[in-house]
């Protein structure tokens, strides 16, 4: 799609680069936006965004992995105001408020196995941040003080905070900010695109990569290993799966050694895979989980640190407190809102129709490879991710002129500017994400795909 004359609804008040001067923007190269304002959106409305200037867009990320309700969503709304006139705020600590109260039993129930308790934060990376210092704890309170260290893999993201971008995979992210926080260590991801060994053969290739983890550990040594974090599908390098019997091994092999296994779903939960918890979609059970963003389509922020009953039990016993909180973990208003979200996906069978419609999804990508540029094409659920390469029989990626030239020189602006909002990422190799709202359905697909057509045809043209 391009952006025609119906797209256009009537402009709001458009905002100039002097209006943003004061507004520090996330991971942004603000000097390019010194003369021209950055994108301003204003308005959202089921799977579409609009911005100042009356111009309409897919949101092919749903916000940023977050919206999957979709945009414009009154009962959200209405939910949220219902909870700040009956109670704006109360903490959690040493306190309860019913919204909290609820959304546990709802999250709880929802869980695999014996993941019970449920941790409230307003992230993220603060979920991922509690989930390191339980384990911490918890190994203090049972006899292994050692046991502190944290394995995580290579290019994975989960979060910016100090501990969290510790366990980060993502030097560039991490270098100007050392010395971070000690003791974590990296292992291969599941890249079956690049596998360095039995490419042709998935399920050996998730041996392989689980037993990676297990060399970590026992390099480091079992008595000082603490937890794995590891996502479902890793988002950061492009929407890596794991590879057949992967999760299976690494929960026997964190048994081996008890090792705490840490899902780290703050993508992958909430219906990005089709299921509430993405551990059920590959069968495995954590001793926690994190999750956040699509918690409550974002309409209010709110994470959650998830724990197994073996993991609290000691922190339930006598005089023992978990000295760790937020001012604004498990906000009422953002829990009644996740409820609400929650009460969505039931009464519209969200998950359900991302598990019908994740193959037609898949399918619909899998065209554009046969443009030139277009390497692989690899996810699940509605999550994924476009690998471009400069020559796909030998899978040789750009270099870092190119990629840069090719995805902040071009690529970003013109997906947008053709009508889509979507993630043209080089934090691995070169790649075009796509999250989109769980609302969207082949007409929404098709356009994805069309817009991504159009613009990498050019982008191949001008390499
Ligand atoms: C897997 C994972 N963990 C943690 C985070 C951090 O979440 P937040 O930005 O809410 O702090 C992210 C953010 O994208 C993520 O993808």
């Amino acid at each position: 799609m391009t952006t025609t004359e119906q797209d256009v609804a009537a402009p709001a008040r458009p905002i100039g680069p002097e209006a943003t001067a004061n507004l520090w923007l996330h991971f942004s190269r603000m000097g390019a936006y010194r003369d021209t304002p950055p994108p301003v959106i204003v308005r959202g409305e089921g799977p579409w965004i609009y911005d100042d200037r009356g111009r309409r867009y897919l949101d092919g990320l749903a916000g940023l992995f977050v919206v999957q309700a979709g945009h414009g969503r009154r009962v959200l709304a209405e939910a949220a105001a219902r909870q700040a006139e009956t109670l704006a705020f109360f903490p959690l600590w040493s306190y309860a408020h019913p919204a909290a109260v609820e959304l546990s039993q709802r999250l709880a129930a929802a869980a695999p196995g014996d993941l019970n308790r449920v941790f409230f934060t307003t992230g993220g990376g603060e979920a991922v941040e509690t989930a390191w210092k339980a384990a911490k704890q918890y190994f203090k309170l049972t006899g292994k003080p050692g046991k502190t260290k944290v394995i995580s893999r290579a290019v994975a993201y989960h979060g910016t905070t100090q501990g969290a971008l510790s366990i980060t995979g993502l030097p560039a992210l991490k270098a100007d900010f050392e010395p971070l926080v000690p003791g974590t260590f990296r292992v291969p991801n599941t890249n079956l695109y690049r596998a360095p060994v039995f490419a042709d053969d998935p399920a050996a290739f998730g041996r392989w990569a689980a037993d990676q983890i297990e060399q970590q550990i026992l390099f480091e040594g079992p008595e000082t290993v603490a937890a794995v974090f590891l996502e479902p599908v890793q988002n950061a390098g492009g929407c890596f799966p794991p590879p057949p019997g992967y999760f299976a091994r690494v929960r026997e092999i964190c048994d081996r050694h008890d090792v705490l296994l840490v899902s780290d779903e703050v993508i992958c939960a909430f219906g990005r895979l089709g299921t509430t918890f993405a551990c059920d979609k590959f069968g495995y059970v954590p001793d926690m989980i994190t999750c956040a963003k699509g918690m409550t389509s974002g309409y209010s922020p709110i994470g959650a640190m998830i724990a197994s009953d073996r993991v609290v039990e000691p922190f339930l016993r006598g005089t023992t407190s978990f000295p760790h909180g937020y001012t604004f973990g498990g906000h009422p208003v953002s829990a009644a809102v996740a409820m609400a979200n929650l009460d969505i996906f039931e009464e519209e069978g969200l998950n359900a129709h991302v598990l019908a419609t994740e193959d037609a999804f898949r399918a619909t990508l899998e065209r554009l490879l046969d443009l030139p540029i277009v390497g692989d094409v690899r996810g699940d659920g509605f999550f994924y991710g476009i690998e471009l390469v400069k020559d796909k029989a030998t899978k040789e990626t750009f270099d870092d002129a190119e990629s840069e030239r090719l995805l902040r020189g071009f690529l970003s602006g013109a997906l947008f500017e053709a009508g889509l909002y979507c993630r043209a990422d080089d934090r691995g190799d070169p790649v075009v994400q796509l999250a989109p709202p769980l609302v969207c359905g082949q007409a929404e697909f098709d356009l994805m795909e069309q817009v991504l057509r159009d613009v990498l045809t050019e982008a191949w043209t001008r390499l």
